[in-house]
């Protein structure tokens, strides 16, 4: 489904200089509000592993989870530009495979682009993805899938080796039709150079003021948990306490025979309240 917002709209406010606000979101509820405050791009990302779903990395998240939230993300999205993050193992194999599986995110989930983490690795298979009609955005710096290559979530392009390598990356990507360059995790003298020199938008999560778009997973954002946030992270709400809060009242509430009050409950008409003793024993 196409949306109000398109590649060709985030291409231009790169040239208008316009920051592009991008946030992941895992379910209708959250696309919703999402989309009425306007940012440009939802990305369901693989974080869905981590966060809703509670595992400890994004390796386990698979391909039906992945589009059983892309749809209901979707059905959630009228503005902003929605993305998938494809899973782990769902590209790594075979092109024709990863072409399979993209394409699912457009043709069943109603995405409107696929993300890929990695390099220059995975520009051909890019170039592949494009030519078929399937916008990519590409990722790289630290690229949670390959946390166990990584020895851990570092951030990546601190020496001069590792920085060429990232501009070998971005570079690639850019020439394989890339529509957006998630950096993540990545100085941000060096985000500032490459977003400067790149025409593709660069998107920042902890890549700093310089990129020509920042993405937050929502959960982080808006205070959903207690856990360890990165650095880069900027809490907006505390939503996870006013949760807790509110769902212990409530129960405080009905141990206490409190709620439900009259208001929260339905009552017969007059004329029929007046006739439910016979009613009772008939
Ligand atoms: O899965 C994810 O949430 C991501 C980040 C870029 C936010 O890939």
């Amino acid at each position: 489904m196409l949306r109000e917002i398109t590649i060709r709209e985030l291409a231009a406010k790169k040239v208008r200089g316009e920051k592009i606000v991008m946030i992941t979101a895992y379910d209708c509820l959250t696309a919703r509000q999402a989309d009425a405050a306007g940012v440009d791009c939802i990305l369901v990302g693989d974080s869905l592993a981590n966060t809703a779903l509670g595992h400890d990395d994004t390796l386990p998240v698979t391909m039906a989870e992945m589009l059983h939230h892309t749809a209901a993300v979707s059905r959630g999205t009228r503005h902003a530009l929605v993305i998938a993050d494809m899973p782990f193992l769902s590209y790594q194999g075979s092109q024709d495979e990863a072409v399979t599986n993209a394409g699912r995110f457009l043709k069943e989930a109603g995405a409107n682009a696929v993300k890929l983490e990695g390099g220059a690795a995975w520009a051909a298979l890019s170039t592949r993805l494009v030519a078929s009609g399937i916008p990519v955005v590409g990722h790289i710096g630290l690229t949670p899938q390959a946390v166990n290559q990584q020895s851990g979530y570092r951030v990546q392009g601190k020496v001069p080796a590792d920085i060429l390598q990232l501009r070998l990356d971005a570079h690639a990507l850019e020439e394989a039709g890339c529509c957006l360059l998630v950096l993540e995790c990545v100085p941000a003298e060096v985000a500032v150079r490459l977003s400067q020199e790149l025409t593709v938008p660069t998107i920042s999560i902890g890549a700093g003021a310089g990129c020509d778009g920042q993405v937050l997973v929502v959960a982080d954002l808006l205070g959903l948990h207690d856990r360890h946030t990165p650095k880069f992270v900027k809490r907006y709400a505390d939503l996870g306490a006013a949760a807790t809060a509110a769902i212990r009242q409530y129960a405080d509430e009905v141990r206490a025979g409190a709620y439900p009050g009259p208001d929260h409950q339905f009552s017969l008409p007059a004329e029929v309240r007046a006739q439910l003793d016979d009613v009772w024993k008939s």
